[in-house]
């Protein structure tokens, strides 16, 4: 068996890396542009003001998709767009925006795959407290309730929330994303309990407004761990989703209380936390999504160290990097999907899968990325091995569509397929994009 028949093949973007018009259109604030106008946080001081102008150019860039053949665009709403107060009224201008992208995308042949949230959080909202405020759960759902209202007519995809593991422990933890604060555990606990309920009351929302039948699903970020050994495969799925540290990227952290009800036993211990909640509160957090997003772009070969844990397996010298200092592991696009599966049996879609290059034009004014190809080519290949082992994988969205804002990295990072030169906006589709292209003409038999 190879990828089904109607296996989705996509590419993705999020409102604030390629939008644009900050300041345009009713908009309002979000905590990102308030970060990136401080100036230290973000790369050389870059801002996404302008960022890729897809709000102005989008009909240029749902062409480039149709040429390449993109069956679906996964993208996301900017809440402050939307709702410039984050509650209350909608931005007649926003409305506008997205129906409109919906549109040239429905005409082109292209389906819409919409991301409610992916980190652009509504500064007012945040001046609250944000997803710490307690009533955070309930202004999630009041948006979920419009989005489906005014799109899910034509929209049949939803994806409540993008990686709380990067907004949450990366935003309010680490302080490496905008808000860029480093909360206590307790607090930053509080903050991913809300963030749950609010996908919780966002699932049930966008059912129960939907005009007619949708599939809500969340998306994560993915730890993936990979047998060293033969003897290491019989405890994968186990070892994926034990909950060591203070980690919020372990795998069990946001799926097990969505999908199964529970958070893993150790979590108050292993985050050093005096955190409670009301058992109540699992009610409305297990909300059954019809499918799970995962993020994969690398993973890491663990080995059993022989009392019972783990320990990491140092990659041998000859694995490359990419320009994100992150491994080139293709096997984590197999072993992501293949251990999500045994454990929830839910659905699953890669939203992300995707690889930074240290690239320019080449005097021919084209941009060859031969490594893209070959990340592409060598993680499919391991997707494809889960699918013909019975994963019930739907769809592959190539993280980026174009080259954007890689958040504190700003414009020094490109994802994409599409090459975009920041100072005239010019696109130049990559080699990259032509093999891509190839591979959903032929369903990806042909790797
Ligand atoms: C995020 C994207 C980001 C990509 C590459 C994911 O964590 O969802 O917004 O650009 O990884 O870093």
């Amino acid at each position: 068996m190879s990828f089904r028949k109607d296996f989705v093949w996509g590419a993705a973007t999020a409102a604030y890396q390629v939008e644009g018009a900050a300041y345009e259109g009713g908009k309002g604030l979000s905590i990102w542009d308030t970060a990136c106008e401080n100036g230290h946080f973000v790369f050389n001081g870059h801002t996404a003001k302008v960022g890729c102008d897809h709000y102005h150019r989008f009909r240029e860039d749902v062409a480039l998709m149709k040429k390449m053949g993109l069956k679906a665009y996964r993208f996301s709403v900017s809440w402050p767009r939307l709702m410039p107060h984050g509650t209350g009224e909608l931005n007649p201008e926003g409305v506008r925006f997205y129906n409109d992208l919906i549109d040239a995308l429905l005409e082109a042949g292209i389906e819409p795959y919409m991301t409610l949230f992916h980190w652009d959080y509504p500064y007012e909202l945040f001046l609250k407290g944000g997803w710490l405020n307690p009533e955070s759960p309930k202004w999630f759902e009041a948006y979920a309730v419009n989005i489906a209202k005014l799109f899910s007519d034509r929209v049949k995809h939803f994806i409540t929330v993008n990686e709380p593991q990067c907004f949450i422990g990366c935003g309010l933890y680490q302080a490496v994303h905008a808000p860029f604060l480093s909360c206590p555990p307790e607090e930053a606990l509080l903050a991913w309990h809300n963030t749950l309920k609010a996908n919780g009351l966002a699932t049930r929302a966008l059912r129960a407004n939907a005009k007619g039948s949708v599939q809500v699903g969340l998306t994560v970020a993915t730890d993936v761990l990979m047998p060293a050994t033969e003897a290491d495969k019989a405890t994968i799925v186990k070892e994926n989703f034990t909950l060591r540290g203070d980690n919020f990227f372990s795998n069990a952290l946001f799926t097990d209380p969505a999908v199964l009800g529970k958070y893993p036993e150790n979590l108050a211990s292993a985050f050093r936390a005096n955190f409670t909640y009301d058992e109540k509160d699992m009610e409305i957090i297990k909300c059954d999504p019809d499918f799970l997003g995962l993020n994969i772009y690398h993973g890491k070969y663990i080995t059993s160290d022989g009392k019972g844990g783990i320990r990491d397996v140092v990659p041998d010298m000859n694995v490359p990097f990419t320009d994100m200092r992150w491994p080139v592991t293709p096997e984590s696009l197999y072993y992501g999907p293949k251990t999500y599966w045994e454990r929830y049996h839910l659905p699953v879609y890669i939203t992300e899968n995707g690889v930074a290059v240290s690239e320019w034009l080449s005097a021919d004014k084209k941009l060859h990325d031969p490594a893209r190809i070959e990340y592409i080519r060598s993680y499919l290949e391991q997707l494809r091995r889960a699918a013909s082992e019975g994963v019930d994988v739907r769809g592959y969205f190539y993280w980026s569509l174009m080259d954007n804002f890689e958040w504190k990295e700003g414009f020094s990072k490109r994802f994409g397929l599409v090459y975009v030169d920041y100072n005239t906006q010019e696109r130049t589709p990559k080699d990259s994009a032509a093999y891509y292209a190839g591979i959903i003409r032929e369903n990806g038999e042909n790797l």
